[in-house]
């Protein structure tokens, strides 16, 4: 019999901490939405205290995806328990995940706490958020780094004090597979109460482990793993959903186990997250990167040939990659481009989305002759990842050569006018971008840029993310033709459009009555807050 485990996502809350992401409301939610089709157990959708940013995220995903438990994170505080309930009410069913450092080194250094101290509030926020939430799931930060009786101890506490989740974080990717495996053994063995819990386990890849220590976690009775699409999070980031997934699955025959996550929609689920946080994935890595089902040698191929078995463990199918029969091109018309917008798993778009995207195919189709699947996906992750256009690129010109200063003309409109400006630069896309920035008047900070091809061939699309700042606000773009100057001015305005966004969202009514209890410090009378840090920088 297998046994059954649960998949914790937390791409919205740990991936999004990331260094250089920043997703909006709406961008999570559309994640959160295919999180919830792939079938994720429990989605932690953010740390609402942590920003308005946060908050409204939480809330909105809170109130429209179905079918998945959505977690909302807070420290061990009233503040943030109140926070977190505020926005995660609305939910189907909803599960606060409070947290407090349990090893010496973050309760000397960071919560200036003595153990004994942090046992209390532990129990004390747990039964609070218990008396809001009906699902408590409680986190010992840095665990793995925490003396084991006084674990034993905390987690005790906190399930006599209501939490049904007890998650063992190994915060800083710091333990060994037969280390954790132990400790999950220990915790078993040790804790009176465990039965009346669920095990679960959070491992950072600060040493490459993240992985085998989930998989180690589960071998040795944990029931719930935390993990990250792409394994994206904090520093080296966190366990890869898919490859402990996959991991599962394939040698199923190794640990009995099965979780609910259609693995077909993973490859997907996994383009989703790329597009919309800016990361590329690495071509060798595993499960979802380009190579991932790739065989070059002449050896393996010939073994591929004979018998796939020979050197595949896993089907590219399974994981949602379709060895395409239909190639399009400049006859392909719109039936057989919808179609092939089915086949590859885009099947909630909207009819205006497919408009814009048979649009853009057909006029790709003009200078392309065999329209790939690649190059669909980045015609639709353009179109769908379109803010409202409160600027639009209308036309450019550029100049460029080898001992001479380039320079570029950029035409731009808005609502009610048309800017057109040049500028000089270090090269033809420094040069548009200048004469972009003197458009929209602002100076704009580039933080990243990337390019790359979407397929092989000289016609291939350049696809451009651009990752920008300005004062505190960050963005992301995304652009792409077959001219690369091109596609670098379309994700350049794209990510302007999408700062220009966020800086018009209303703040909601909810956000309204938590600035205003926070100005009257309703959520922290008399709260014991003599150890909070700016929550952003806490964990
Ligand atoms: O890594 C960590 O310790 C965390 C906790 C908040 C669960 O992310
Ligand atoms: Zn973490």
């Amino acid at each position: 019999m297998s046994k059954k485990i649960y998949i914790f996502d937390t791409t919205l809350r740990d991936g999004e901490q990331s260094p250089g992401i920043s997703l909006n409301a709406n961008e999570k939610l559309k994640i959160a939405t295919q999180l919830s089709e792939l079938g994720v157990d429990i989605i932690e959708a953010g740390f609402p205290i942590a920003s308005n940013g946060d908050f409204e995220g939480v809330r909105l995903i809170a109130k429209n995806v179905r079918n998945s438990t959505i977690a909302a994170l807070a420290r061990a505080s009233k503040n943030d328990i109140d926070g977190a309930w505020e926005a995660l009410k609305y939910a189907e069913r909803p599960r606060i995940h409070a947290f407090i450092a349990t090893s010496d080194i973050h309760m000397k250094y960071k919560l200036k706490m003595s153990s004994e101290e942090v046992l209390g509030k532990a129990v004390e926020m747990v039964a609070y958020a218990r008396g809001l939430c009906p699902e408590v799931e409680f986190s010992p930060e840095d665990a793995t780094r925490t003396n084991p009786e006084f674990l034993y101890r905390v987690i005790e506490s906190v399930i006599d004090a209501g939490a049904r989740v007890v998650n063992i974080p190994d915060t800083v990717g710091y333990s060994t597979p037969s280390e954790i495996g132990a400790l999950i053994r220990n915790i078993r063995n040790n804790v009176s109460n465990i039965d009346r819990a669920t095990i679960s386990v959070h491992c950072h890849n600060d040493l490459g482990m993240a992985v085998a220590n989930s998989l180690s976690a589960v071998e040795n009775g944990a029931e719930q793993v935390e993990c990250t699409i792409n394994g994206l999070g904090e520093r080296a980031g966190n366990a890869a959903l898919e490859e402990v997934v996959m991991a599962l699955k394939t040698r199923n025959d190794y640990y009995s186990t099965s979780t609910r996550i259609v693995t077909e929609k993973l490859y997907r689920t996994s383009s989703m997250v790329s597009f919309s946080t800016g990361v590329h994935i690495q071509p060798n890595k595993a499960i979802v990167g380009a190579n991932a089902f790739a065989h070059e040698s002449g050896i393996h191929q010939h073994g591929m040939m004979s018998n796939s078995k020979t050197y595949e463990i896993m089907t590219p199918e399974s994981v949602g990659l379709k060895q395409s029969q239909m190639v399009l091109g400049k006859h392909s018309g719109r039936h057989a481009f919808e179609e092939k917008l089915k086949e590859m798993g885009y099947c909630n778009l909207e009819q205006d989305e497919i408009n814009e995207a048979f649009q853009m195919f057909k006029d790709l189709a003009d200078k392309k002759k065999y329209i790939m699947d690649r190059d669909i996906e980045a015609l639709v992750t353009q179109g769908s990842n379109k803010a409202p256009e409160t600027y639009k690129l209308e036309h450019f010109q550029t100049s460029s050569g080898s001992g001479i200063t380039s320079t570029s003309t950029v035409k731009i409109s808005c609502k009610d006018c048309i800017r057109e400006e040049a500028a000089c630069g270090d090269g033809p896309v420094d040069a548009t971008f200048k004469a972009i920035d003197r458009s929209v008047g602002m100076r704009i900070k580039l933080d990243e840029y990337s390019i790359k091809a979407s397929t092989g061939g000289k016609d291939a699309l350049g696809e451009v993310t651009v990752r920008i700042s300005k004062d505190n606000l960050k963005s992301v773009g995304y652009g792409v033709s077959t001219d690369i100057i091109e596609a670098s001015a379309k994700a350049y305005v794209n990510a302007i459009n999408n700062m220009e966004s966020r800086l018009r969202e209303p703040d909601t009514e909810e956000i309204k009555v938590l600035k205003l209890a926070k100005d009257k410090n309703y959520f922290g009378a008399g709260v014991e807050d003599d150890w909070e840090f700016e929550a952003s920088n806490l964990i």
